[in-house]
């Protein structure tokens, strides 16, 4: 999916006001339909949903909630993972066009041909991969359990991790694993969150904590200013969009810098309202995740559109790699 042919008011000329809420809820009430939304969403979606969070807790919430519908106001790989754990769900997204970047960055026969190359490696894939991808993975992953999921496999084994390369710089380091290879994609947004922009906001507001996203372009750049000494060092944090909202809550700084997506911001000043919360780049807004409008919603709650499907085939073969990924961190769980 191209972002440059992209209509990016798919269906433009509702407002989010008291009767569609009304008829959102309604509708989803009358679909027995939970409505899940990422930190990335609009804000109107966001405080619209069920629940709001990041990869894994939606992944696990997917595979829990009782209801038989599931609306996933995402991106598409988001709601294909929901699918593949619960195959017996109808699955909707209100504009099945909302791609990722990322997750375009390999495609099933790359992946192939990159396991043929390593013979007995242990394949750790990022949850914004599709489908086809995850059914020749071993364990998938998010953000805010990457770290884990690597340190779970045996030392002596090689480890192919894709498709993110910053997030798998970051798990190496953490890791200090030497046999892991790692897959040269990236996210269009995340990338675009360089480290010059990032220390030149660090050096203008010295006392702000620094919450980087592990998927940026910066986050190299955040350590180094933190072993420079040129930021304290328990001030900059690489946290899944989870994970940022649990340290909103904790932190006592009065602002903090933030580096990703700025749909995050919302769910951030909602955390911790006596916190002045500013984007590292205030143009770092993913399309895709901006293509969930509250014209889409209400579409979809309305027509029952756009449905997922994944073939059985595939979901049968990708099941076990996205159920060992929210196994995996979860308290009670393995590792
Ligand atoms: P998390 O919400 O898991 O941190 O992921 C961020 C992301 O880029 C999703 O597309
Ligand atoms: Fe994909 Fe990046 Fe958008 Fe997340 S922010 S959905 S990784 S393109």
């Amino acid at each position: 999916m191209t972002a440059e042919l992209i209509d990016l008011t798919p269906y433009g000329g509702v407002e989010a006001n008291a009767e569609w809420r009304d008829e959102v809820r309604a509708l989803a009430k009358k679909r027995d339909a939970v409505l899940l939304a990422h930190n990335y969403q609009l804000p109107e979606i966001q405080d619209i949903a069920d629940f709001t969070g990041d990869s894994l807790a939606l992944s696990r919430i997917a595979a829990q909630s009782p209801a038989s519908t599931i609306v996933f106001c995402g991106v598409h790989f988001m709601a294909e993972t929901a699918k593949i754990l619960s195959p017996e769900k109808t699955v909707l997204i209100p504009d099945e066009r909302a791609g990722c970047s990322l997750a375009d960055s390999i495609t099933g026969a790359q992946l192939r041909a990159w396991k043929a190359e390593h013979p007995g490696a242990v394949v750790v894939s990022y949850v914004n991969t599709t489908a086809e991808v995850k059914a020749e993975t071993d364990i998938c992953c998010t953000s805010s359990n990457a770290v884990d999921v690597v340190a779970s496999i045996p030392a002596d084994r090689e480890v192919l991790f894709l498709p993110d390369q910053f997030l798998g710089a970051h798990v190496k380091r953490e890791t200090g694993r030497e046999n892991m290879h790692i897959w040269a994609g990236e996210c269009h947004v995340h990338a675009g969150i360089n480290g010059p922009e990032l220390a030149e906001r660090a050096a203008a507001n010295p006392d702000a904590d620094l919450f980087i996203h592990p998927e940026c372009g910066c986050a190299t750049s955040a350590l180094y200013l933190a072993g420079e000494g040129i930021v304290a060092s328990d001030r900059v944090k690489i946290l899944s969009t989870g994970d940022m909202v649990t340290q909103a809550r904790a932190t006592k700084a009065k602002s903090v810098l933030v580096a990703t997506e700025i749909g995050m911001l919302h769910q951030l000043r909602k955390a911790a309202p006596g916190i002045e919360f500013n984007a590292v780049n205030d143009r770092a807004s993913c399309r895709y995740m901006k293509m969930i409008t509250p014209a889409a919603l209400l579409r979809s709650l309305r027509e029952g559109r756009d449905e997922v499907h994944v073939d059985a085939e595939t979901a049968r073969r990708a099941r076990g790699a996205v159920q060992r990924m929210i196994e995996i961190g979860k308290p009670g769980g393995g590792e």
